[in-house]
């Protein structure tokens, strides 16, 4: 590690969506980064080089080993089992990364004096449909295996602040889009249209396609967590997203005229699992921090598809030169 006066931070998975683009943003802030990932949806290749990078599962007692020995300023805890599926079929498995790994990084962090700890919560899986838009005071209603832990995290997060003084910050995300989207995963529709749209491949909409989600774009979710940083010794829960809700087939339409794509989506099956409107109130952090989202939802697709034609190679097939927005 070399010497310097940066101020030290911890992003575990940094090499993932949203981390890697926060490490950028670190580092554009004068700190100095410390990446751990396992690299299992993570890319080694999104790691800003100017970031070291340790390649180890958080749940190795080498992380706590390490955050002990280098006692960084900041911890920013995004590395997760991020799939809900994964969570409902294999709830052990999700609870040893979600609930113990992340568990052992907070007390890890509270023995090391730990300046900040910002975990990456889901508001989104947190939240209940007869509260819309939901607010962080309103009653969570964890679905899901992979829910529960997020919400199991959040109130050892507060135990910690209020046991051992440990200065936690849950943020609450919304559906959070943009370029380095897994279009593998389950996680993001938009990854997952950009993606196919490219590809002119047929799409699949779930249900009537009526359902809502407060999508909000990487760069607005990376500004609120700087926002909070920026605000020595906040603590607390909020939200990030925008107030606004968005359903699939509009989405679809949106993203369609982008791409020039003309094909109708098939029907599927409607998801049991997932609710049929979800959207954040994100004021509380409007007040405290003054962070507002900037990218407007067409603004944030186009920047998305650009991205997807230009960097996502398909494991299968080819991607179809849908320049037509360009
Ligand atoms: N993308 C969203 O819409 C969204 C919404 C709410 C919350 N979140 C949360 O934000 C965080 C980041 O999600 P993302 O969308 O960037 O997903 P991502 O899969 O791109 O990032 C997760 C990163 O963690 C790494 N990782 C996973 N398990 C690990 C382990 N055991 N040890 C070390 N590294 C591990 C992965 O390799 C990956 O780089 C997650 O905690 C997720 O639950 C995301």
């Amino acid at each position: 590690m070399p010497h310097s006066h940066k101020p030290l931070a911890l992003v575990t998975g940094g090499a993932g969506f949203i981390g890697s683009q926060l490490v950028e943003a670190l580092l554009t802030a004068g700190w100095h980064v410390v990446v751990i990932d396992n690299l299992s949806s993570g890319k080694r290749k999104f790691v800003h080089p100017a970031a070291a990078f340790i390649k180890q599962d958080i749940a190795s007692p080498k992380v706590s080993e390490w955050i002990l020995r280098m006692k960084p300023k900041a911890v920013f805890h995004l590395a997760a089992q991020i799939s809900v599926n994964t969570s409902i079929k294999e709830p052990i498995r999700d609870a040893e990364t979600n609930v113990m790994a992340s568990l052992g990084l907070i007390d890890a962090a509270s023995r090391a004096g730990v300046e900040r700890f910002v975990f990456a919560s889901s508001g989104g899986a947190l939240a209940n449909e007869q509260y819309l838009p939901t607010k962080e005071t309103d009653p969570v209603e964890p679905l899901s295996p992979y829910a529960i832990a997020k919400y199991t995290i959040e109130r050892y997060g507060a135990f910690y602040r209020e046991q051992y003084g440990l200065p936690f910050v849950s943020m609450r995300f919304a559906n959070v889009y943009g370029p380095r989207q897994n279009p593998e995963g389950e996680a993001g529709v938009i990854s997952i249209f950009a993606s196919r749209m490219l590809m002119n491949e047929t799409l699949q909409v779930n249900g009537t396609g009526k359902q809502t989600r407060d999508f909000v774009f990487v760069e607005d979710v990376v500004g609120a967590i700087m926002s909070v940083i920026a605000k020595p010794g906040l603590t607390g829960t909020f939200n990030v997203g925008t107030g606004k809700e968005t359903d699939i087939a509009t989405l679809y339409k949106k993203m369609a005229k982008i791409t020039c794509y003309r094909k109708k989506a098939k029907k599927g099956p409607a998801d049991k699992n997932a609710p049929m409107r979800s959207v954040l109130n994100a004021s509380h952090l409007h007040q405290v921090t003054g962070w507002k989202p900037k990218v407007k939802i067409d603004d944030g697709l186009r920047q998305t598809i650009i991205w997807f034609e230009a960097n996502w190679k398909p494991k299968k097939g080819v991607m179809a030169a849908l320049r037509c927005f360009l």
